[in-house]
């Protein structure tokens, strides 16, 4: 009797590296978005820790920051009752199914990823095989949950692209194995939050220059300051024009923290002077941030708690990575040790 049937929900996947706080850039261009969609899916988070380790970390400092994004993401408010939150090394289905898609993806193909140019450029001292290899561990992460919806920023994109065309090989190969994803740019579309002191380049985790990044977890004091000091012009107007980068970074910033549209807030400070303005848009950062730092230090308090809840992530994630898998070795022809 079909009436009866819960009807399953969408399956959404999305994760983020575990390579420092949550950020202006991470927040408002993943985990913003995630907040808005994530009761009409089953939701499912990872913290893509196995891709951290295309670069050489701190072993200590590494699982700190581990953690300690994990407790983001639970004081952000994705709900660890409701969605799957888990660290990707502890559901080993991701190596291993990324192994096999590595058989099915072309070495031209990870070459041709712009990330992996830029990333290859920044670490020529270090050129190993995770940095090209990132792409397909990326792929196994979403089609080992047969995710319909894949919500990440646009710098994203080719990764997702590169998932589809995977999917799709190895369904016309084998018949249908894996849902071929959909990307979700939210808001944002195919713009990025960018860097405060130089709004031409992404806020990136991975900047030297802290003025650059506001943390979602910093003080008051230390977000007004930054904000203070970001990068402007010296027309004294705020509009949101491509000529004027640094203005519209904080215009959309300001309108993720705030709920409100860019042209409404374009008309209340339009004349306002940039001293008023960047006063109204850290005080938009700190508000919303507020509840979300006073919990996140709450929940590092209690570090057994954060460990109940990885473990519950990590046993229902592998419940599910497990059907994929067992799935993909019996159509590539694996054996298994069912007795007859
Ligand atoms: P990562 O950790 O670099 O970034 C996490 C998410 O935040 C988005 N993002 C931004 N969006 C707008 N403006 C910015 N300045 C900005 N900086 C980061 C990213 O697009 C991303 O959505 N490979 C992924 C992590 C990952 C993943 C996955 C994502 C691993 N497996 C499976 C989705 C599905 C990454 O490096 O994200």
């Amino acid at each position: 009797m079909t009436e009866n049937k819960p009807e399953r929900k969408p399956i959404l996947y999305s994760g983020i590296q575990p390579t420092g706080d949550l950020n202006l850039g991470t927040y408002i261009g993943a985990v913003h978005n995630w907040l808005k969609i994530q009761d009409d899916y089953l939701s499912i988070y990872g913290i893509a820790d196995l891709h951290a380790l295309t670069v050489r970390r701190n072993p200590q400092e590494f699982r700190k920051t581990t953690w300690s994004l994990f407790a983001q993401y639970v004081a952000c408010g994705l709900d660890p009752e409701k969605s799957i939150l888990y660290f990707q090394s502890h559901v080993h289905q991701h190596a291993e199914l990324s192994w096999i898609l590595g058989c099915y993806t072309y070495i031209g193909e990870l070459q041709r990823m712009t990330q992996y140019k830029d990333k290859s450029a920044q670490h020529s001292d270090n050129l190993n095989i995770g940095l090209l290899d990132y792409p397909v561990l990326m792929a196994a992460d979403i089609l080992l949950y047969q995710a319909n919806v894949v919500p990440v920023g646009v710098d994203q994109k080719q990764h997702l692209e590169l998932t589809r065309d995977i999917a799709i090989r190895f369904n016309n190969a084998y018949g249908d194995t894996f849902v071929v994803p959909e990307g979700n740019f939210g808001s944002l579309g195919d713009k990025k939050i960018c860097s405060l002191q130089d709004p031409t380049k992404k806020m990136s985790k991975s900047d030297p220059n802290p003025d650059s990044i506001i943390s979602i977890v910093e003080t008051p004091d230390q977000i007004m300051k930054k904000i203070r000091r970001a990068v402007t012009d010296s027309e004294a107007v705020v509009e949101y024009r491509e000529d004027k980068p640094g203005v519209s970074n904080l215009l959309e910033i300001f309108s993720a923290m705030s709920g409100r549209g860019i042209d409404d807030l374009v008309k209340e400070y339009h004349t306002a002077g940039y001293k008023t303005f960047k006063e109204a848009v850290g005080e938009s950062i700190v508000e919303k941030m507020r509840p979300i730092r006073e919990e996140y230090e709450r929940l590092m308090q209690d570090k057994n708690h954060l460990i109940d809840l990885a473990s519950q992530g990590a046993e229902r994630a592998a419940y599910l990575a497990e059907k994929t898998l067992a799935k993909v070795k019996r159509k590539i022809g694996l054996t298994d040790l069912k007795k007859k």
